[in-house]
């Protein structure tokens, strides 16, 4: 079955930053499949060759030692270019008649990614139906949407209603580059093909869960964009609750995409949502200094880089188990992390002896250091009872085979182009999602917000973070990934 990918803002950067070079290396591991052509749109006048060039250079650039001239002299033949503006009807048309050109005859599966400016997905999908581009009698037609899929629950209900008018619901492929990433499907494995972890896997053992995706980067050059948007919009409302999601749900009968995302809603559905004055004792915001200095940053800006929440998830196996989530630009080191904190031992046998013991962690290393460590006491040789903390630690990278963590479009582009939705974000799932997230960010903008900490670049977040963790009786799990050559 041939395939043909069209990529909708071809001349920005995710297209020369991952979404070529993810093709590419497909390409160069044999997985893309046969029959592949790629076609990228967008306003600019290029000839195919002018792109192709384009491509080689920011490929090269960015898959580094992977990089093979000749292979890329295969690729770049099945690489296309159309100019083309969403706004013209006459473009789509135009479109559909080159694509008509260098399709072969017969069913022709097509992916059409919108890697555009936002505010035009909902037109591009318009056009797309206009030009009966959706017309799937003579092969499958999905189509891949980045994130941000709205700016909160109404704008979401309405992008949804405008795909849903051209597209049905399982042609829709919502893309979190987080679900793609390695590391993030081995928590399906390490639940779900285990059967040691599963008894321990709920309140009667664990005592909270922390995620923390910590960024040392500041906003940088997309500080116009994050003042509108701010940490929970930016990373909470997609990538914090995924990892939650996977870390919550119960197992699904099958890994079937339906079936993964009808277990991953529930763990929304079960999340209480703040509305009451607790949200105030159960946030903490920051912006880190120097925020406002940044080049598009009003200088009396209250836009928050770094969240801290402590989230409850009513159901069944979470009963009691605060689920912490915390992310933000400038911190310490760039680390994302799943901590599972088990209880404290029941009794202190060792009391009199020893110091407490610390209780046992499982740490899941999401990036950049990718592996599992499990934290446990052991005895200090020749000493009558003392303990220490010792570590069980698998990493991916010593059991791979070099280059082992691919970049999670691979797997994604590949999923859509083979109608495996299940790592990609279904309409309910973004509503609940914006639900849970919405009414935090209105409680921030009302007179009985917590206050607005700033914590200085490098840290993990405003001291008052650490601070409400010890009032709970919790401490972060502060640590930089500590990688291993
Ligand atoms: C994006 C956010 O979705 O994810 C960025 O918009 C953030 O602000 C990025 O930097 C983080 O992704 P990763 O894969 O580098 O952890």
């Amino acid at each position: 079955m041939a395939h043909t990918i069209v990529i909708f803002g071809a001349s920005g950067d995710l297209t020369s930053r991952k979404l070529i070079p993810a093709l590419y290396r497909l390409f160069q591991k044999n997985r893309l499949p046969v029959d592949t052509q790629i076609i990228g749109v967008s306003r600019s006048e290029f000839s195919h060759d002018e792109w192709r060039s384009q491509l080689a250079i920011s490929t090269e650039k960015f898959t580094g030692d992977s990089f093979d001239a000749e292979v890329w002299a295969a690729f770049s033949q099945l690489v296309y270019y159309h100019p083309g503006d969403i706004q013209q009807t006459a473009d789509f048309k135009s479109l559909s008649k080159f694509l008509a050109e260098i399709e072969p005859a017969g069913a022709v599966d097509r992916v059409y990614y919108l890697s555009t400016k936002p505010q035009l997905y909902a037109k591009a999908v318009e056009q797309l139906g206009a030009a009966k581009l959706n017309d799937d009698s003579n092969g499958q037609r999905r189509v891949i949407i980045e994130k941000p899929f709205g700016t909160d629950l109404a704008t979401a209900q309405q992008l949804n209603l405008a795909m849903h008018r051209v597209f049905r619901e399982d042609q829709v492929y919502r893309i979190d580059h987080y679900l793609g990433k390695e590391t993030v499907q081995n928590l399906f494995v390490l639940r779900f093909a285990n059967s040691i972890f599963e008894p321990l896997w709920n309140h009667n053992y664990i005592d909270h869960v922390q995620i923390t995706v910590a960024e040392e980067v500041p906003v940088g050059r997309r500080a116009g964009y994050y003042d509108t948007s701010g940490v929970l919009r930016d990373m909470f409302q997609n990538h914090l609750l995924q990892l939650m999601m996977i870390t919550a749900m119960e197992p699904p009968a099958r890994f079937d995409a339906n079936l993964v995302r009808d277990e991953k809603v529930k763990v929304l559905h079960s999340v209480r949502t703040k509305i009451g004055a607790d949200f105030a004792a159960e946030t903490v915001r920051g912006q880190y200094a120097g925020y406002l200095s940044e080049e598009d940053v009003p200088a009396n800006s209250q836009t928050e880089t770094f969240a801290a929440l402590k989230l409850h998830v009513d159901n069944w196996r979470w009963q009691g188990v605060p689920f912490y989530l915390r992310s933000g630009k400038a911190m310490s080191c760039r680390t994302t992390q799943i901590v599972i904190q088990f209880r404290d031992a029941p009794h202190l046998l060792l009391g009199s002896k020893t110091r407490i013991p610390t209780a046992n962690q499982l740490v899941i290393q999401v990036q950049p250091a990718e592996g599992i460590q499990l934290h446990f006491q052991t005895k200090v040789p020749d000493t009558e009872l003392k303990t220490k903390l010792s570590s069980l630690d698998f990493r991916f990278q010593q059991n791979g085979r070099e280059g082992a963590m691919p970049d999670s479009y691979q797997r994604l582009l590949l999923d859509a182009m083979n109608g495996d939705a299940s790592l990609f974000a279904r309409s309910d799932e973004v509503e609940l999602a914006w639900g849970i997230v919405d009414p935090l960010i209105a409680a921030w903008r009302s007179p009985a917000a917590p206050p607005l900490q700033t914590y200085p670049q490098g840290e993990w977040g405003p001291e008052w973070s650490t601070e409400w963790m010890q009032e709970q009786g919790r401490q972060w799990f502060d640590v930089c990934p500590v990688l291993k050559g």
